[in-house]
């Protein structure tokens, strides 16, 4: 079954030949956009976006998408400010977007969400983050990025992830798309904060080689570093915060101990984790990489809508 017309809920559910689909369309769009600023495909098409939990960039380029492709928006931001705050269930809110539009993107602090609203709705459903689940369309425009780079395409690739690797939903879903491909995986964490089970599991079927470690010098063999944030909202005890927060910093001089080629990526926001001093060096990617995500999200609406281009 393609890709088309489904609702994304995991990255799980993408073959290699849905991955090359995806990332041919959203360069097809990518060029596009260049002559024009509006495509006008989905005219009297309507994205509702319902973000329960905070978000900048992939709410704005999920709704920049739908409009560049000529499509209108309707949004819930916020618990506080939707009827969820009155008591509403999901259920409810949900069963209101599915008549008011075609497709929804949802963000949710509880892991599975949105994979119980496409059960209870009959629109495409894109899961724009779960809790500490995943994140699909980032690792989507994630691997955008490593392919427009050309690292994609390299016989031999090392991805090094840096940071919270047991809370970063934005992992987990890009270590099950770089699965498809040849790669070398590095997770560089505190032990406290590594990979769970299910991707080694996961990894392992796969057979894709990988290794885990505490020690940040190990971005010194890879090609592309995935830094993350330590994900603040999702520890129980925030002492154990405290303890993690700084553990990692990347930066012009570390970065200048690592191979001419490592590019630096980040699904942002960053705080201290990714020094600003590597801002304007040639391995920062992660401007670019936001940007990336306007792209695939316009190829990811096309498709789930069966929108030929
Ligand atoms: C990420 C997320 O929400 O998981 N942000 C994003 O969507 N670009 C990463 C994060 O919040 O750390």
């Amino acid at each position: 079954m393609s890709w088309r017309r489904q609702s994304i809920l995991s990255a799980g559910q993408f073959s290699a030949r849905d991955l090359e689909e995806i990332l041919n369309l959203s360069g097809k769009l990518e060029t596009a956009l260049k002559n024009s600023r509006n495509l006008k495909l989905l005219d009297d098409y309507v994205l509702a976006t319902l973000f329960f939990e905070p978000s900048t960039r992939t709410r704005l380029s999920f709704e920049a998408a739908m409009h560049r492709l000529g499509g209108r928006v309707i949004s819930a931001v916020g618990m506080q400010f939707s009827s969820l705050a009155k008591g509403e269930t999901l259920f409810d809110t949900l069963k209101m977007v599915e008549s008011y539009s075609d497709i929804c993107a949802i963000r949710h602090s509880v892991e599975g969400a949105s994979s119980l609203a496409a059960r209870s709705i009959r629109i495409p459903v894109i899961n724009a983050g779960d809790g500490a689940g995943e994140h699909p369309t980032q690792g989507l425009l994630d691997l955008y990025t490593i392919h427009r780079r050309g690292y994609l395409e390299r016989p031999q690739m090392t991805v090094a992830f840096i940071g919270d690797i047991k809370y970063g939903r934005t992992i987990h879903s890009l270590v099950q798309l770089l699965s498809h491909f040849k790669v070398n995986l590095v997770f560089i964490s505190p032990r406290e904060l590594s990979l769970p089970e299910k991707y080694h599991d996961l990894l392992k079927r796969a057979g894709v080689s990988y290794s885990e470690t505490e020690d940040i010098s190990a971005l010194r063999e890879a090609h592309v570093g995935y830094v993350t944030r330590i994900q603040e909202e999702r520890f129980i005890d925030h002492r154990e915060y405290e303890k993690f927060k700084d553990a990692y910093v990347v930066d012009a001089e570390l970065v200048g101990q690592c191979r001419k080629d490592l590019i630096v990526m980040h699904p942002l926001p960053r705080l201290t984790e990714v020094s600003t001093d590597l801002d304007a060096h040639p391995s920062a990617v992660y401007f670019e990489q936001a940007n990336n995500g306007l792209y695939v999200r316009m190829a990811l609406i096309l498709g789930l809508l069966d929108i030929n281009y």
